[in-house]
């Protein structure tokens, strides 16, 4: 990636309004941002596109809202207290920070650029003749880089999972990683960090409560099974979806919002009979990439990633990974988690927590299949994604945004060519028509290039302009953003044309 073209992100996400960093006036808190005008409302549409196919188009799928404060027993059930940790590290020289693992996956992204490079000189070489597939598996410099990927993410994997730290410091030596920052090798030795954010409930000293900021929204899914199997009457195979805040102390918070320290999560419990849930897996391992994939945002920017480590709780689990302009990273996670949570809860709580089973005629605790997204993240796929510099044809140069416009922000803004004559009353009218149905927007300042032009960066799939005719036959100009076609429109069909744009049903029948 161009260090340039993730700092346009940045500054264009801070310019129209959509991201902005926390406390700027304070000189901001690392890895916590704020979504602006535009931010939370593209935000909101993802979640009601997720919530839409996984609630409402799912007869076994029900929502709920937990709180973010849990009963910390929940975190020692949960195995957070003991295992949530990154591995971290040190350097003794500039005194910075890093997670060990992703130093090493850091490496291993360079090797990635590196094959990237070599299949892109060999297109160009080859032309129409070039087999990817057969240059990656015959290419004698791009199999060794790939060897030496494997290699290495599987030794750490296997590290990691033995806790064997100082292996895992062994291989950032070996392979002579350096501080991104000094290039000084002077490190400390790996150590475990817990990532949970300790606070009080209660007022006084004595009385006072240890809690955590929930570090994942799942545990109040769980803590709810009952409540919810019970009063819903659910039957296996059912679920239970949830978006919500989550918290980590993450080590190194970097990459803008990919990495951030408060974010939230998109998450959905699948409750199974025990031995299904490897073939449900597999279903929601597909249902939730062609859920991504109905986005338009590229097939090829998509990949699975089987895990090699485990978490403590799964006996299979993938990562969907996004074409992020930083590379392949994980945008979504989907477990299967056994019947370990509930199992844990039963036991710590002293409660009953099974499933009767009238087929089977027998009580057993259900097996679960998570699926768990973050929405800072699809939010920053998404914005980065569409962000596009395009030369025209007459040689100008424009920023548009080509977000998929059943989650534009605003859906298309109202621009009478001039302040006078009648025209800013007319848009109005048509703005009041419109906004039953669309979040609209009017603007009269500037000239109705330049509101063009702010409306492309912004996102907004159509531009209304009201001009003197329009007095006269009651039509408007309606511009579109990707192909900047105009055409001329009765006010009165307006509706119905943006409609079969922006509707959100359309997106949705795609999945
Ligand atoms: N309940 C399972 C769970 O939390 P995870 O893989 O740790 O699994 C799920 O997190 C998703 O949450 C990730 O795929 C990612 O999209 C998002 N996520 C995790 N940590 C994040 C962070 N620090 N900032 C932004 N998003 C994060």
């Amino acid at each position: 990636m161009s260090e340039d073209i993730f700092k346009q992100i940045i500054s264009h996400a801070k310019e129209y309004g959509y991201i902005f960093q926390s406390s700027e006036i304070y000189d901001g808190l690392s890895a916590v941002y704020d979504y602006g005008q535009n931010g939370v409302e593209l935000k909101n549409n993802i979640k009601q596109y997720w919530w839409k196919a996984m609630v409402q188009l799912n007869e076994n799928i029900v929502g709920i809202d937990s709180a973010i404060f849990m009963h910390p027993t929940t975190w020692k059930a949960s195995g957070h207290v003991d295992a949530f940790n990154d591995p971290l590290i040190d350097n003794k020289d500039s005194k910075k920070r890093y997670r060990a693992d992703v130093l090493i996956e850091d490496y291993c992204g360079k090797l990635e650029a590196k094959i990237d490079k070599e299949v892109e000189k060999a297109a160009k070489r080859f032309g129409d003749a070039f087999d990817k597939a057969q240059f990656v598996s015959t290419n004698q410099r791009v199999v060794e880089y790939q060897q030496k990927i494997d290699e290495t993410l599987k030794r750490m994997g296997k590290s990691l999972e033995k806790n064997d730290l100082a292996d895992v410091k062994a291989l950032i030596e070996e392979l002579e990683i350096t501080d991104p920052l000094t290039g000084s090798k002077n490190w400390t030795e790996v150590r475990q960090f817990n990532l949970m954010f300790g606070t009080k409930l209660g007022a006084t000293t004595d009385t006072s409560m240890d809690l955590y900021l929930r570090p994942e929204t799942a545990q109040g899914i769980f803590l709810n099974y009952l409540n919810v199997q019970k009063t819903g009457r659910m039957k296996i195979p059912f679920g239970i979806a949830q978006i919500g805040k989550a918290f980590r102390n993450e080590i190194v918070a970097r990459q803008f919002i990919f990495r951030m320290r408060e974010f939230e999560q998109m998450e959905m419990q699948f409750f199974v009979p025990p031995g299904t849930e490897l073939d449900w897996f597999a279903k929601w391992k597909e249902i939730r990439l062609n859920w991504h994939k109905a986005l338009g945002l590229g097939d090829e920017n998509y990949r699975y990633h089987d895990h090699e480590k485990l978490a403590h709780y799964a006996n299979a689990a993938t990562d969907i990974e996004f074409k992020f302009p930083f590379g392949f990273k994980e945008l979504e996670g989907i477990h299967s988690r056994t019947d370990f949570d509930l199992s844990q809860h039963q036991n710590f709580s002293g409660k009953k927590i099974q499933y009767f089973d009238n087929e089977k005629n027998e009580s057993y605790v259900p097996f679960v299949v998570e699926t768990s997204v973050g929405l800072d993240r699809l939010v920053l796929a998404i914005f980065s994604n569409s962000l596009k510099n395009e030369t025209l044809e007459d040689g100008s140069e424009r920023t548009v945004l080509a977000l998929p416009p059943a989650l534009a922000p605003i859906k298309a803004a109202i621009l009478p060519l001039v302040k006078k004559d009648g025209l800013p009353e007319m848009a109005e009218k048509i703005l009041n028509q419109l906004k039953f149905d669309f979040n609209v927007m009017y603007e009269e300042k500037d000239s109705i290039g330049k509101r063009y032009r702010r409306m492309d960066a912004i996102g907004t799939p159509f531009c209304i302009t009201v001009d003197h005719d329009s007095l006269n036959d009651g039509a408007v100009t309606l511009r579109y953003r990707d192909s900047m076609k105009q055409e001329r429109i009765p006010v009165e069909k307006l509706n119905e044309i943006i409609d079969r744009e922006v509707n959100m049903k359309y997106l949705l029948a795609k999945i």
